[in-house]
């Protein structure tokens, strides 16, 4: 008998004796040996598409700090582009995906082209299988629709997304589609990813935290559940973190209403809180690390990381950071975190 590893163990529930860690953003140009493979691609999906060098990049952080868990290296805007919605990456700026923000942009969409497009990124989970140290999982993830939809209307990075939000308020019936569209999208992704070997999948709605409640209860709630629905009947047995940045007082209507087993906790919100909001015990919960005091501050991110351990002693849990590593993050304060985490014993 195998035993499952430990970030599954703990995500289905148990309080295992050591925390499993991982990092979102742990692959990125923080590390020197990402830059050099990601120098040698022709822009970063070519990285994304390129099994051989994804699969690399996705376990050079294991090799160096050990983690629990690899996650796939990929983008959210994958799904984007294998929809047609023709995304490129510029150097410096970030992502420019075609605007999809009219009936026919958005019937032009097409879910089944998405199986053929993202073969590759299934040969790049197969070879990080084979290439995954003893006990670690393999992490697969994609966008939730609505984070995703806010590239695809707004057709690049944002800080609030206006034009997003605009559109869902103004085109209601569209908005509903373009989130079908990618709600079927990702179900299919996710599977597949699950099918090439994933241990367990996240969903990233990096912008939940820009909607009111009422639309929060529309557009993130409900595709997430039907996500999770779909994943928990076809592959029953792996574990779903989901993670609404930025959720707030809407965490508890998310933990409870989504059914996803693990749910992600942002640096903004109270680890106590979190805690409070779970749809019962057997949740776990995962993050809440500032991505900015790992970037600045060795001893101020080993006190919150040990205030972290300390807050979540009876729950289960994975240490994680509340969003994605920033590229200027230090090496030696990510050493010195999972060598605290690693320690720690319950
Ligand atoms: O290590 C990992 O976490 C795995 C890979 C991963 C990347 N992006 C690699 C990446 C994951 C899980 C993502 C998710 C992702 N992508 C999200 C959700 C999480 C979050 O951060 O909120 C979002 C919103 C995106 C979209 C995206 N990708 C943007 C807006 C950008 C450009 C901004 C930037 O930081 O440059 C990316 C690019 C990207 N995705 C990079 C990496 C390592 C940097 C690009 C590079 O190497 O040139």
């Amino acid at each position: 008998m195998t035993t499952e590893p430990l970030l599954i163990q703990a995500l289905k529930g148990h309080i295992t004796d050591r925390v499993p860690f991982w990092f979102m953003r742990q692959a990125g140009r923080y590390l020197p040996e990402y830059k050099q493979v990601r120098a040698t691609c022709n822009g970063f999906l070519d990285l994304c598409y390129t099994p051989q060098k994804a699969a690399e990049v996705t376990l050079q952080p294991l090799r160096r700090f050990g983690m629990d868990g690899a996650i796939l290296f990929s983008d959210i805007l994958v799904v984007a582009d294998a929809l047609g919605a023709h995304v490129t990456f510029v150097e410096g700026e970030g992502p420019r995906i075609a605007h999809c923000n009219t009936a026919q942009t958005i019937a032009a969409l097409n879910p089944a082209n998405v199986h053929a497009h993202v073969l590759p990124v299934m040969e790049t989970v197969r070879l990080v299988k084979k290439g995954l140290p003893e006990g670690a999982a393999l992490i697969g993830f994609a966008g939730a629709p609505w984070t995703v939809a806010c590239y695809m209307i707004q057709g690049r990075s944002g800080k609030e997304f206006e034009a997003a939000r605009l559109f869902a308020i103004r085109q209601p019936a569209l908005m509903q589609q373009l989130i079908e569209t990618l709600t079927t999208a990702t179900i299919e992704y996710l599977q597949m990813q699950i099918n090439a070997g994933a241990h367990a999948v996240q969903i990233f709605d990096s912008w939940a935290g820009l909607l009111t409640p009422a639309e929060f209860a529309k557009w993130v709630i409900p595709p997430t559940q039907k996500i999770v629905a779909a994943l928990h009947k076809s592959h029953p047995n792996t574990p779903i973190i989901g993670f609404a940045k930025g959720a707030g007082p809407l965490l508890n209507a998310y933990a409870k209403e989504t059914n996803v087993q693990c749910i992600g906790v942002d640096q903004h919100t109270p680890m106590e809180f979190a805690i409070a909001q779970r749809a019962h015990e057997h949740q776990a919960v995962q993050g809440n690390l500032d991505p900015l005091v790992i970037a600045s501050s060795k001893d101020e991110s080993l006190r919150f990381s040990e205030m972290i351990l300390r807050s979540i002693e009876t729950i289960p849990a994975v240490f994680n950071l509340g969003h994605g590593f920033i590229p200027e993050t230090p090496i030696e304060n990510v050493e010195a975190v999972a060598k605290k985490v690693k320690a720690w014993r319950r």
